[in-house]
């Protein structure tokens, strides 16, 4: 039996998350990040991957959707967990059947709140600051067939005071995913193991 867990990041966009990620389990003997996976050949995520000297791939829709290249890739890298870090499509069947439970997103927000489709990054903030919310923060959840519907696995809040805007709610929610992401998907990952240990 392999002891190593290996894990996927999708993402679509900047990659810090990605990046925090990677830093974190750079010295952990038994997680390691196996490739970065994004549907945007151009994102900045993809520099970083080069960057860290992780291995990245790229798919375009149809593949995602009408293929098994994103699955057949997974399983060639054996590939245990998927974590989507700024990843903007819908999960297709194909994958969620292969991986219960081990598809994990981070939305910026208080789901069920700020959730659903076109709720990603800026759009998040600038709704929740429009709303005047006194506080905003993290949900950290399962991904299943919906956008942002899963099971959530953690959440974490920040205030939002009177001078914030979009922009410096974005910094104040980005900072709480740096620090619990990585944790969380460790915690996840430990969980596992000593459930199936278990039985
Ligand atoms: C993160 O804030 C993440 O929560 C959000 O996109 C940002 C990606 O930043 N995800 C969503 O909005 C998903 N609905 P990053 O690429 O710098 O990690």
């Amino acid at each position: 039996m392999k002891k190593e867990t290996h894990i996927a990041i999708f993402g679509s966009g900047n990659g810090t998350n990605a990046q925090r990620i990677c830093e974190y389990f750079k010295e952990n003997p038994s997680i390691k990040i196996s490739t970065i996976i994004t549907n945007k050949k151009d994102a900045y995520i993809v520099e970083r991957a080069k960057n860290l000297g992780i291995p990245s791939h790229y798919f375009n829709r149809s593949q995602f959707y009408s293929s098994n290249n994103v699955l057949s890739y997974l399983k060639e890298n054996e590939i245990d967990f998927i974590i989507l870090a700024g990843f903007l499509w819908l999960v297709p069947q194909n994958l969620l059947e292969s991986y219960p439970n081990k598809i994990i997103n981070i939305h910026p927000a208080l789901l069920p709140n700020y959730g659903g489709k076109g709720m990603y990054g800026m759009h998040v903030h600038e709704a929740v600051i429009a709303n005047h919310e006194k506080e905003s923060g993290i949900t950290i959840h399962f991904v299943d067939e919906n956008y942002d519907e899963g099971k959530t696995i953690f959440q974490a809040k920040c205030q939002i005071d009177a001078s914030d805007d979009a922009e410096s709610l974005a910094q104040k929610i980005h900072l709480l995913e740096y620090e619990h992401f990585p944790k969380v998907i460790e915690d996840v990952i430990i969980n596992y193991k000593h459930n199936k240990n278990d039985k």
